[in-house]
């Protein structure tokens, strides 16, 4: 006999199309932006932590944005992988005319005017001792770094990015760079700020492949990365840069913060993306590897996980491949 049970939630999982209907997230190919790492060599070089990705000479870099505006994902983001003998201490070489960044954005721009580029403002691929900023002392120096970066934000604008994505955790330094924009005349660069940024060991694939790890030990970010344990210092982070300008605001990483995430959505209606980071890609691959999980379920679970948290937007590694599998 049938017994009397008055809610059946099963009957909306019935079949495909039943669940198709009540589906409540989706992901998209408009979604995704995609991280590009980009190096002055002739050849391309995998990064070994990182399946799938490579370091970029100059024309793949350009046949990936190809690629990207073929499959419709909006937006690339790119990091330049910098010569170690290039690098010092203040990370004098982003701001020389030979930056191989700005070469690459101003190619890219050109070539591909609706594809919007993304870079970041940050000293780190710079630097000889891997720090986002200018050291003092042993300790980076908050406003001395925001005037820095104020400088570099300014050229990569001038190149042609659509988004300066400060990546840094200085204090104030979203105002400082939306007023150096403005005075230089690029009212039309948005901030596309790395809001709420972790001090996460999430980061160490990407620290192989822009050789910002300085020797075996990773350096510590924590004087200026959040502390992984707090959430309501996250709304702060994101109120704040939002009050002082930014057009976009960041999570990140993304799978270990839902909760971040989902706080942040919750208390601001401005676009929020969220960074699906190295360490979370490369730990799906690892497992994917020992046959122990299942690769492409997990890649997609792991994404549609971020956009139900309330990401509108998802940098990701996987973005060719699930925007062409979309
Ligand atoms: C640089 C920067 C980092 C990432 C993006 N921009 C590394 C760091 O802060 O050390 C990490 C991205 C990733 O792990 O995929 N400030």
């Amino acid at each position: 006999m049938e017994q009397k049970i008055p809610h059946r939630l099963r009957r909306n999982r019935r079949s495909e199309n039943i669940r198709r209907l009540v589906r409540e997230t989706s992901l998209a190919v408009e979604d995704l932006i995609w991280p590009l790492f980009v190096h002055d060599h002739p050849h391309d070089t995998s990064v070994e932590s990182m399946p799938g990705v490579s370091r970029l000479s100059p024309d793949s870099l350009l046949r990936a944005c190809e690629r990207a505006a073929r499959l419709g994902i909006p937006a690339v983001a790119i990091f330049p992988c910098i010569d170690t003998a290039l690098k010092d201490a203040s990370g004098s070489y982003a701001f020389g005319p030979d930056n191989l960044l700005f070469h690459a954005v101003r190619e890219v721009k050109n070539q591909f005017p609706d594809l919007v580029v993304i870079t970041d403002v940050a000293l780190d691929p710079y630097t000889s001792h891997g720090h986002d900023g200018v050291l003092e002392g042993g300790d980076v120096d908050n406003d001395a770094t925001v005037a820095v970066l104020c400088r570099l934000a300014v050229l990569e604008a001038a190149a042609g990015s659509d988004f300066v994505a400060p990546s840094d955790m200085m204090d104030g330094r979203v105002g400082a760079i939306r007023r150096a924009l403005d005075e230089a005349g690029f009212q039309q660069t948005g901030i596309l700020s790395y809001a709420a940024k972790y001090c996460s060991a999430y980061y160490g694939p990407f620290r192989d492949a822009v050789g910002s790890k300085v020797g075996k030990d990773a350096i510590s970010k924590s004087g200026y990365q959040m502390d992984p344990a707090n959430v309501r210092e996250a709304v702060r982070e994101v109120e704040l840069d939002l009050a002082e300008g930014a057009d976009i605001v960041m999570v990140k990483p993304a799978g270990p913060y839902l909760d971040v995430i989902r706080a942040v959505r919750e208390r601001i209606d401005a676009p929020l993306a969220a960074y699906q980071v190295s360490g979370e890609y490369a730990q799906i691959h690892a497992a994917a590897r020992l046959g122990w999980l299942d690769y492409e379920r997990v890649r997609d679970e792991s994404l549609l996980a971020i956009k139900r948290a309330g990401a509108d937007m998802i940098l990701t590694y996987f973005a060719p491949e699930v925007a062409a599998a979309l």
